[in-house]
């Protein structure tokens, strides 16, 4: 399932947006990686390269909501912690098949499934009320 953005995932700010795009991106690639079979390497590999940007994105937002004294700071940071602890694990799975000698299509729906359930929640819902807070502010 290829993850797609639309204008009704739109936060009504340009910048976030735009990471959001990029973030998507980079799920498709992990996605791709999964189905077609690659190498727990090269999985583990495309699945860094998507932490290394959720970890940039979030602290984004997370660097937005102090200096505008976000009155939900600490529960949107709170999801963001939670996301990237799913993350940390799908990679001990990865690293754990890898010495098991192989990938399982298991594995591989059921992050798509996590990935794309959390994404659409946490965009749809709880960006979307920090995108309004935003926009009032500026
Ligand atoms: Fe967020």
């Amino acid at each position: 399932m290829q993850l797609i953005w639309t204008q009704d995932l739109s936060v009504g700010v340009d910048a976030i947006d735009d990471q959001h795009k990029e973030l998507f991106e980079r799920i498709n690639l992990l996605r791709i990686a999964l189905s077609e079979g690659q190498g727990s390497h090269a999985i583990a590999e495309t699945s860094k390269f998507l932490a290394d940007y959720v970890l940039e994105h979030f602290s984004n937002e997370e660097n937005y909501m102090s200096r505008y004294e976000y009155p939900d700071y600490q529960f949107h940071k709170s999801e963001h912690t939670a996301f990237m602890r799913n993350l940390v694990d799908f990679k001990k799975n990865v690293d754990r098949l890898e010495s098991e000698g192989g990938m399982t299509s298991f594995l591989a729906i059921d992050m798509q499934r996590q990935l794309y359930d959390w994404l659409v929640h946490h965009i749809g819902e709880v960006d979307k009320a920090f995108g309004s807070f935003l926009i009032a502010k500026q």
